[in-house]
């Protein structure tokens, strides 16, 4: 078997060239070569195409080997160059070894050149493969610590987002249409929407937002979404869907696997503004060892790939880099925030999953996307939840903050709801034990100053009370152990969230729970 070699030659005789060729058939490459004698050429040649290896005579009339070396060295690029020639005496080839050359061979001996040639090139596939891993730790890192960032900003963020929220929908509730507050009214609660919507990304990039997962086919979810992004991406974009008939199970969540998708399609479409082909694909796939290596955070194993191909401007590596950042973006204010494939990097990541991409300018780009894959059949779609009902029964509120307690009060009271209100753990304890025999839920916040709502949870557990339990937090990162939710009665809602998503919530837990709290043994 040959190996092909693309070698660039620096040298001023031919048949001395055709020597070094003779050379290298004989021992196993078949190479492809150019013959260059002064720095211009070679210059003209490393920007042309690229080289796998360097053999240069020591001297020539117009160049020499450490002006090779030196001009290769400027470029910035990692090509093995070796001398090969007439005449050299030890202590130049001490020197020359020493400004970078690989190796020095004598013209008149160049038997050991192939087995030369060969060690170079693995030692270059080495040091290729080092630079990656290290370049793809170091972007891990930076993801990472970004991520943290994220979170703590967003933490606080959703408290004071919850409060502004709620009391513009109550004062919106006690207005009409005609007063003069009301258009107000609507942009502080537009504005607040759409900061809750930049945190809840933000959330989701920091892989801080809690994931509802099913046993779930992607080939279902991307049939029902083909409308949406048909009409997202208009007329001038054609829409192909190859989905894998025998596509294998993914342990996902609806509406994250949504918002992946829309956002990889919605960018296909502005890379695309002339028109052009959007290709949605599905395949089952086994990553090996070898593959991991270019994915990030990747383990081997059996994965569902999810591809989306556009036609559009493709990107430079310099871009390639950067897109899945928070904030970077290539479009203009107000058209992009640098959001979106942050989003999508956090949920394939909290799925466990890895995402690549394949970009040049002009060519088009294709995101492939890999979910773990379970060898479970899937669970058909749910239908989405209708409007709450008036409710009744008695809920105990704890939170520290007064305005989301407050709010969460006149929610509730307008729902039907008789609440107890308390600020505190110990306050909260002290209602529940005096009214245990009435009260049907309690409504906790996850995070305050002196005992937090687990504290509250354990402490009611001792009393031996079953009673459902509704936390609200700004992310619940260490809640992913389902059954423990389910085996405790123990219910999340991420803040912030409306008046009509929290009645929901309270609504369905009580619906799932339907006994009577006299049943209870008295605690007084
Ligand atoms: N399919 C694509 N083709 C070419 N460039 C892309 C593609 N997808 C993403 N990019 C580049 O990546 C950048 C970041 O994308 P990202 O979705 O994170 O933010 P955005 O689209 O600029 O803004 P947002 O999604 O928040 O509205 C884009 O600005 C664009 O330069
Ligand atoms: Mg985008």
């Amino acid at each position: 078997m040959t190996t092909p070699l693309r070698a660039l030659i620096i040298e001023d005789s031919q048949s001395d060239a055709e020597l070094i060729l003779l050379e290298l058939r004989q021992g196993g490459f078949e190479p492809t070569y150019e013959r260059v004698e002064t720095a211009y050429e070679m210059t003209d040649a490393l920007r042309r195409q690229t080289w796998d290896v360097i053999l240069a005579d020591y001297t020539l009339p117009k160049f020499s080997a450490p002006e090779a070396l030196a001009l290769l060295k400027k470029t910035g690029r990692d090509i093995p160059l070796l001398i090969i020639s007439g005449s050299i005496g030890e202590e130049t080839a001490v020197a020359a070894m020493k400004a970078g050359a690989h190796d020095y061979l004598m013209k008149d001996n160049l038997t050991r050149l192939p087995a030369a040639i060969q060690r170079e090139l693995r030692e270059a596939e080495n040091r290729a493969e080092r630079k990656s891993l290290e370049k793809q730790l170091l972007q891990a890192q930076k993801m990472e610590s970004l991520g943290q960032l994220a979170s703590g900003i967003s933490h606080d963020f959703n408290n004071v987002l919850t409060g502004i929220l709620g009391y513009s929908d109550l004062g919106l509730a006690k207005i009409n249409l005609g007063h003069p507050l009301y258009p107000n009214f609507i942009t502080i609660r537009k504005l607040a929407e759409r900061a809750a919507g930049i945190t809840r990304q933000l959330l989701a990039f920091a892989r801080r937002q809690t994931i509802e997962a099913i046993d779930l086919n992607l080939n279902a979810i991307i049939s029902d979404l083909l409308k949406l992004i048909a009409t997202t991406l208009g007329e001038d974009i054609r829409i192909k869907f190859t989905p894998d008939a025998a596509l294998k199970t993914v342990h996902a969540d609806i509406a994250q696997i949504e918002q992946v998708l829309m956002n990889l399609c919605i960018n296909a479409r502005d890379a695309m503004p002339q028109g052009g082909a959007l290709t949605i694909e599905t395949k089952n796939i086994h990553l090996e060892k070898a593959d991991c290596l270019a994915l990030p955070n990747a383990r081997p194993g059996s994965y569902v790939l999810l591809e989306v191909i556009d036609t559009g401007t493709g990107m430079e590596e310099k871009v390639r880099e950067k897109i899945f950042e928070p904030f970077f973006t290539t479009k203009s204010p107000g058209k992009g925030t640098g959001l979106g494939l942050s989003l999508v990097y956090g949920i394939v990541r909290q799925h466990h999953g890895t995402i690549q991409v394949q970009s040049a300018p002009g060519k088009g780009t294709a995101f492939k996307v890999y979910f773990p894959s379970v060898e479970k059949p899937a669970i058909p779609k749910p239908s989405p939840p209708s409007l709450p009902p008036r409710g009744s029964g008695t809920i105990l509120v704890v939170e520290d903050d007064p305005a989301v307690r407050n709010l969460i009060k006149l929610v509730l009271d307008n729902f039907g709801y008789a609440v107890l209100a308390a600020d505190s753990v110990k306050e909260g304890l002290k209602i529940f034990q005096a009214h245990s025999n009435s009260i049907t839920l309690i409504l906790s916040d996850m995070v305050m100053p002196e005992a937090s709502g687990m504290d509250l949870f354990r402490k009611i557990q001792e009393l031996k009370q079953n009673v459902p339990f509704l936390f609200i937090s700004g992310h619940f990162n260490h809640f992913e152990d389902p059954d423990f939710l389910l085996r405790n009665n123990f219910h999340l809602l991420e803040k912030p969230f409306s008046p009509s998503e929290l009645a929901a919530k309270v609504d369905a837990i009580l619906r799932k729970n339907e006994f009577n709290p006299s049943d209870r043994p008295d605690l007084n």
